[in-house]
């Protein structure tokens, strides 16, 4: 059971103004931020980003929206943090999620869903490599 998770506020969140909103909901449920930046992928970036995904009907359309326009790739710190991060997050189909969660509140689609969770311990240490240097990462206490 790790301790950390990599977020990405989406291009969606960013264009819809909505960072804010949505990492005082990640704080409210108890993680600390251990390094965020923003950036914007190239498409070949978020090809390689989201490569598990390469033979999905979707993996243009995500690839593309994901280089469409700014994103926040955060890393967070909380006892279980894959799973508690996908809690507070709410299922991938914002129409599935839970009430409360990030995407239910404010999500369009399955695809525009405003925010990424690690899905695995295995995939948080990958993703957080793709995004930050090792001395990005600042423990918040
Ligand atoms: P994410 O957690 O970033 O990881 C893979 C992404 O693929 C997922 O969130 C969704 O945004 C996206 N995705 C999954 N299923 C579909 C789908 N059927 N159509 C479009 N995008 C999808």
């Amino acid at each position: 059971m790790g301790n950390r998770t990599l977020a990405i506020l989406k291009p969606d969140c960013v264009r819809k103004n909505l960072q804010g909103k949505v990492i005082a909901k990640i704080q409210d449920a108890g993680f600390k931020i251990i390094a965020m930046k923003q950036m914007r992928l190239t498409k070949a970036q978020a090809e390689g980003f989201y490569a598990v995904h390469h033979a999905r009907p979707f993996f243009k359309d995500l690839t593309e929206f994901m280089s469409s326009g700014p994103c926040v790739p955060i890393v967070l710190e909380k006892t279980n943090a894959v799973a508690e991060f996908r809690k507070t997050i709410g299922a991938t189909d914002p129409k599935e999620a839970d009430p409360g969660t990030v995407r239910r509140e404010f999500a369009d689609s399955k695809g525009e869903n405003i925010v990424h969770g690690s899905d695995s311990d295995d995939n948080a240490a990958l993703e957080i490599a793709f995004f930050f240097h090792q001395g990005e990462l600042i423990a918040n206490q």
